[in-house]
């Protein structure tokens, strides 16, 4: 099952992403500044920040840590 989705705060990285266009974020910070997103448990974070590096918005899960 990919990961696709910030599942504390039930938003899917395809509505993140357009947020975060829509708003001008570039950094997983200003993300959560802003609530959108990885404020909570933050199992999402890694994922956020590699969708804002290549535009992806699902994942295989635990890519980040080979
Ligand atoms: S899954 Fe995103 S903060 Fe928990």
């Amino acid at each position: 099952m990919p990961v696709d989705r910030c599942i504390c705060h039930e938003k899917p990285f395809t509505e993140i992403k357009q947020l975060a266009i829509e708003k001008g974020y570039t950094s997983v910070e200003e993300i959560q500044n802003a609530g959108l997103s990885s404020t909570s448990c933050k199992m999402c974070e890694p994922y956020i920040r590699a969708m804002l590096k290549t535009g992806e918005t699902s994942f295989v899960p635990g890519f980040h840590l080979k």
